[in-house]
């Protein structure tokens, strides 16, 4: 199927209510999880996007049925068929490979083709190794494949050499089941990662210290199924405090954990974006335009990688100039192109890409390479003169759920095509 495209009228103010949806990085890791007992959990506010829908593809190929019910979706992973997982499933979804810690604390082996790497950066999963190994996993790696088995995870004191968000996920969930106690030290501090420690401790597990650089987790015998409802899509909820702001809006973003969006709403504020937090719920009124800032990628709770090409989109059109570093991923500047063609003056040197703010974007045919580049432009054309088309919105539909819908709802003018 050809992908779709949007044709955007820019310079719509938006004004109204906008709902964020539960979160992709913690919906993923959670689906993963419910391999990791027989039985059936219930999740609810998981969204409906095309890598929620690889990964559930994932599961019912390993042998779990899955259905949607209302707003829960029932996973029953059962009797668990195989353990391996073809290329084709894999390629589609890097985060596919978090199925190994559950499956090696289930099974003792699996079987997956290494997920490619993707338009922002090569994706090693050298961490994730490391620390299974540590565990007592057996690896090997031929012909692009990862084969992992063991026959018995003993507890370590793991250290990862970065804060990875997935490697943290996959030891979490193998530690688990192991013998012992685990501690992995130096682990992602991300609120997805809070997320799965709460799923897990439900399932019976005993994990302490998410949210913290320090993880320990006592091994248990077996975990049982459970419910739980997804936190909130914080990369959504950014994402929409942006659009208001290029728009000069008045927006209310519901179903929001503010904690989770303390970088983001710092970095507003500071460059003069009109930001009031209530308890589940953001406002943002803006009037007249922003000043530029600089802002540097950190793991959390530093500012988010996933933000940054929303936050140059806003930046091209602001008072000043602007510095963006990019820190977490090599290859992260994809939309750049794409944004000078809608007149953004940036210019970039290895990590840093240098914003020199003009008076407005013009729209012009653009595409999405990549998921947060395709977000960026999306609200880049909202803030531009005359229409943008932007095509490959395939790359958005993977992380945004409904967005013309909720966009259109509040004043936008966008057609999918
Ligand atoms: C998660 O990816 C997110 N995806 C990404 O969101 C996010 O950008 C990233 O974390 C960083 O916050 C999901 O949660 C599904 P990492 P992940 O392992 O886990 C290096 C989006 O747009 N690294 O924390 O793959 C790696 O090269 C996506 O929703 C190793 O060196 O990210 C990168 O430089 C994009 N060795 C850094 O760590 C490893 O074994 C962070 O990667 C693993 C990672």
């Amino acid at each position: 199927m050809a992908m779709d495209r949007y044709v955007i009228t820019g310079k719509q103010r938006l004004e109204g209510t906008i709902r964020v949806s539960g979160a992709k990085n913690s919906s993923l890791p959670l689906l993963a999880a419910t391999l990791l007992a027989e039985g059936s959990s219930a999740l609810l506010e998981i969204p409906q996007l095309a890598d929620i829908t690889h990964m559930i593809e994932v599961l019912e190929h390993l042998g779990c049925k899955v259905v949607r019910q209302n707003e829960a979706l029932l996973i029953n992973a059962g009797a668990l068929g195989s353990c391996d997982v073809d290329e084709g499933l894999m390629r589609r979804m890097r985060a596919s490979n978090l199925i190994l810690g559950p499956l090696l604390a289930r099974y003792g082996r699996v079987k997956i083709s290494r997920p490619g790497g993707c338009a922002i950066g090569s994706r090693p999963m050298d961490q994730h190794i490391k620390g299974l190994q540590q565990l007592g996993v057996k690896v090997k790696e031929k012909h692009g494949y990862i084969e992992a088995w063991t026959d018995k995870l003993l507890g370590a004191d793991v250290y990862l050499d970065v804060p990875s968000v997935g490697a943290t996920e996959n030891i979490m969930m193998a530690a688990v089941l192991a013998k012992g106690i685990t501690l992995i030290r130096n682990a992602a501090r991300e609120p997805e990662i809070v997320d799965l420690q709460l799923f897990l401790n439900k399932m019976g597990a005993k994990v302490r210290g998410a949210g913290m650089d320090v993880l320990k987790i006592d091994g248990v015998e077996s975990l049982h199924p459970t419910e739980h409802t997804v936190i909130p899509d914080r990369i959504e909820a950014g994402t929409h405090m942006i659009a208001a702001v290029m728009t000069e809006g008045d927006v209310l973003i519901k179903n929001v954990v503010p904690e989770h969006l303390e970088p983001v709403i710092a970095k507003l504020r500071q460059s003069g974006a009109i930001i009031t937090l209530m308890d589940e719920a953001i406002r943002v009124q803006q009037r007249g335009r922003i000043s530029g800032v600089d802002l540097k990628t950190m793991p959390y709770p530093g500012f988010p990688t996933d933000m940054h090409p929303q936050f140059m989109a806003m930046l091209s059109c602001a008072e000043g100039t602007s510095i963006i570093t990019e820190t977490i991923f090599e290859n992260r500047f994809q939309h750049v192109d794409e944004l000078r063609r809608m007149g953004a003056q940036i210019t970039v040197e290895g990590r840093t890409a240098v914003i020199r703010g003009v008076e407005t974007l013009e729209g012009a045919f653009v595409e999405a390479t990549d998921l947060r580049a395709g977000a960026a432009l999306f609200l880049a054309a909202l803030a531009a003169e005359e229409a943008t088309v932007l095509e490959k919105v395939d790359y958005i539909d993977r992380g945004y759920e409904n967005l013309e819908e909720k966009y259109s709802h509040i004043g936008a003018k966008v057609v999918r095509v």
